[in-house]
């Protein structure tokens, strides 16, 4: 068995892969700090240091993102896990070399893009799993479709951050309900509040009550076990495409479960990477 993840350099992401490591032949390690990613490799027997094979991807430069598949489609005939792990909140606007808003091109738009072009090795797993980290902060998005990279709208830290963490959940339906039939699953989940990088930079009131949240946070290692859980064990048929916390199924919130919504976020997205899909 196979898998690739990103976000493996920190936090979350770092955990899950430290556990994964164990229960796969072959791990791709999407990062955008090679020398990060390989101080983890180096922590791992020699035996598991054979097993990883890092992949160079930034989520903000989708020309990057397509090199990363194609490396992976030149490595393998198949894919059996994705876990789309990276991400983060960020305090400034900020428009990416490829001209999208930073938040939703390293959160969505390169996830998107990583997956839809990692849909042919994945439907020739047996396996084929998506596992998406998204956030309890979803519950609080409130998307215009008509303005998705954000031309028009004032910055808001944790706006920007709840639309993308809700398009997590909606592009993660989506993926069910148009590649389900040919055995594709797709997950997504809540970690926790846990104690890693994420909202290090932030600043006004989100920093403010993030910084007070800071002592009552849960660990990376603890944080990282909804993903680990859904990555390793055969999840009921019945719950493909749904949202995870504590590795047990939850209802999320209505937006999450709009088909209008998925259907808009799916061809929306479409549009804007056109010139890479
Ligand atoms: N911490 C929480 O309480 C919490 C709660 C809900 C959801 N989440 C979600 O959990 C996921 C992991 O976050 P974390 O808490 O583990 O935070 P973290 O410690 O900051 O880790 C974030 C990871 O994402 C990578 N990353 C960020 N931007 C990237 C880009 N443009 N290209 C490639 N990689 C990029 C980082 O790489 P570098 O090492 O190179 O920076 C790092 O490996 C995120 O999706 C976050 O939204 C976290």
């Amino acid at each position: 068995m196979n898998i690739a993840i990103t976000g493996a350099t920190s936090g979350i992401g770092e955990q899950a892969l430290k556990s994964l490591i164990h229960d796969f032949e072959q791990i791709f390690i999407l990062a955008r700090n090679e020398k990060k990613a390989n101080d983890i490799i180096q922590e791992f027997s020699k035996e598991d240091q054979k097993k990883c094979i890092f992949i160079y991807i930034d989520l903000a430069d989708m020309d990057s993102v397509v090199k990363a598949a194609e490396k992976i489609s030149s490595k393998t005939d198949h894919l059996d896990v994705l876990i789309n792990n990276a991400g983060g909140i960020f305090k400034e606007k900020e428009i990416t070399k490829d001209g999208f808003e930073m938040s939703l091109s390293a959160n969505h738009l390169g996830h998107y893009l990583l997956t839809n072009k990692l849909l042919p090795l994945l439907l020739k797993s047996k396996v084929s799993k998506v596992i998406h980290v998204s956030s309890e902060a979803h519950r609080m998005g409130n998307v215009n479709f008509n303005d998705l990279n954000y031309d028009k709208r004032s910055f808001s830290s944790f706006g920007f951050y709840a639309n993308v963490k809700l398009f997590n959940i909606l592009f993660s339906k989506s993926l069910v309900e148009k590649f389900g039939s040919e055995g594709l699953k797709s997950y997504a989940l809540h970690p926790g509040v846990v104690k890693t990088n994420f909202g290090q930079e932030t600043a006004g009131a989100f920093s403010f009550l993030w910084k007070l949240a800071s002592p009552f946070m849960i660990t990376a290692e603890q944080g990282a076990q909804t993903t680990i859980y859904l990555a390793k064990n055969k999840i009921d048929d019945k719950h493909n495409g749904a949202y995870f916390k504590k590795s047990k199924p939850v209802t999320p919130s209505r937006s999450a479960n709009s088909k209008s919504m998925r259907d808009k976020l799916w061809n929306k997205s479409s549009e804007l990477l056109e010139k890479w899909m």
